[in-house]
């Protein structure tokens, strides 16, 4: 088992460039199934999510080759409608290739995916929306047989009771080749839903409101192939900013998209550091001594992204004053708190909220990744405290950063990445 090291202490400076979005190339590359043909897909990851989608994706038939950051997909030679349980399993987003596979082959048999570590992750609204389509589900033994095959897909109105992003991913890309029109309300409005329908777009769909809480989707006879560049990751940026703002140093970010960023900009600005915008390009510099900030409630996009939560709860653990957290996403995503704890942070948490009370210093300390932003926490408040950080369950991270520690070693940071069984390096 692989660890990261981290002595603390070195403020980080620099410029850097961000990787792209995990949670938009996940759904760009489920939609290559809707081209049957050749789709190019630029700025992809190198994370262990993409992989596990990657062997989904030949699982079905598709021929799938990668190039450094480009992927590229033959959904032509698609000849499964089945995701087997070991697969689903590998990777709690798998439950988009239901829209995928429903949208090319009318049928889907897939495994549920089964929760994760951060809540039991429904998937009533995934499968609400497939009925309202004319789907029939069957649920036996674990799997859930999906099938449109008598009448096919008729486009609908469908109305979320609540923006779920994975769900509306999945309508969009089950209407792309549905016959009729489908309006989606309510649905999500974050930047990887517009990521995906300008795909889509460029491959022939007519995908409108994408970003807006109205989606209408006309289904269209066949799709086209395409190449496409998939959007900077903004929880990677934010990652990275709040790196740079407790460590008493100063980031540049090229290549990010800043109206992705506004929900994050707006508590750092608060905590007392300095972020300046120009074009494609982020600034920011912290302050001697971060202040707190008062609260921090996750909603969905435009709201504070939850999944920059446990980030933000690392920066307040050493800002001046008492902060406070409403987790309104999901259920149970405050498991890094113990870990946090170990460093000697001060922080109450009950049900959806947190209190945490900064203090002056964090000490290293042995922990645990507790989930992907879980981990990037940890690294994070390593940075930080006096000492040496050992994190293991780093394959965690793996599934949402490409090389963490490549990036922030070059911004000056003391981290390595050591197998379990060899001394640490950083000593
Ligand atoms: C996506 O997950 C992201 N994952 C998550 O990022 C992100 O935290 C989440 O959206 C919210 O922004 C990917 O895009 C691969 P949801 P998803 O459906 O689609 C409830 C990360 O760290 N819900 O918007 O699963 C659900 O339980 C990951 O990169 C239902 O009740 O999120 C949750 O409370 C973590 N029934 C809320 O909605 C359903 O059928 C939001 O879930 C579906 C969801």
């Amino acid at each position: 088992m692989n660890k990261i090291i981290v002595k603390g202490g070195k403020s980080l400076n620099g410029e850097i460039s961000v990787q792209g979005a995990k949670n938009s190339v996940l759904p760009i590359l489920v939609a290559t199934l809707l081209v049957n043909g050749i789709s190019v897909i630029h700025n992809c990851p190198c994370l262990s999510d993409v992989d596990a989608t990657i062997k989904i994706l030949r699982y079905l038939g598709c021929s799938v080759l990668r190039e450094g950051h480009t992927v590229t997909v033959d959904s032509s030679t698609m000849n499964r409608n089945d995701v087997p349980d070991e697969l689903m399993r590998e990777m709690r987003s798998s439950i988009v290739f239901l829209g995928g596979i429903m949208g090319r082959m009318g049928k889907a048999i897939l495994s549920t995916p089964g929760g994760c570590e951060i809540g039991l992750r429904p998937i009533d609204l995934h499968l609400s929306a497939m009925e309202q389509f004319g789907a029939r589900i069957i649920n036996e033994n674990g799997l859930i047989i999906c099938s449109a095959e008598e009448k096919g897909l008729c486009g609908t109105r469908i109305t979320l009771s609540f923006p779920s992003v994975g769900a509306t991913e999945n309508i969009i890309l089950t209407a792309a080749l549905s016959k009729g029109t489908t309006v989606i309300i309510n649905a999500a409005r974050e930047p990887e839903i517009i990521d995906l329908a300008d795909f889509l777009n460029k491959c022939g769909a007519k995908i409108h409101g994408a970003g807006e809480s109205t989606i209408t989707v006309e289904g269209v006879l066949s799709l086209h192939s395409a190449e496409h560049t998939i959007i900077p990751d903004r929880i990677v940026a934010s990652t990275y900013m709040i790196a740079a703002a407790m460590t008493g140093g100063s980031l540049t970010l090229k290549n990010v998209i800043p109206s992705h960023l506004g929900p994050i900009i707006q508590p750092l600005r608060e905590s007392g550091c300095q972020v300046n915008i120009k074009g494609r390009k982020i600034s920011l510099s912290s302050p001697k001594q971060l202040k707190r900030i008062k609260i921090i409630r996750t909603m969905p996009h435009p709201g504070f992204p939850t999944d920059a939560q446990a980030q933000m709860m690392a920066l307040t653990t050493i800002a001046d004053g008492t902060s406070v957290f409403i987790e309104n996403i999901f259920e149970s995503r405050y498991k890094h708190i113990g870990e946090l704890l170990r460093f000697g942070a001060k922080i109450h948490a009950e049900g959806r909220m947190a209190v945490v009370e900064g203090v002056r210093n964090l000490n290293g300390a042995n922990v645990k990744a507790t989930d992907l932003r879980g981990g990037s926490a940890m690294i994070l408040a390593g940075l930080r405290a006096a000492g040496i950080t050992e994190i293991s369950e780093i394959h965690h991270i793996d599934r949402g950063y490409e090389e963490p520690e490549k990036v922030l070693e070059s911004l000056g940071a003391d981290i390595k990445r050591v197998n379990e069984n060899e001394k640490s390096t950083t000593e």
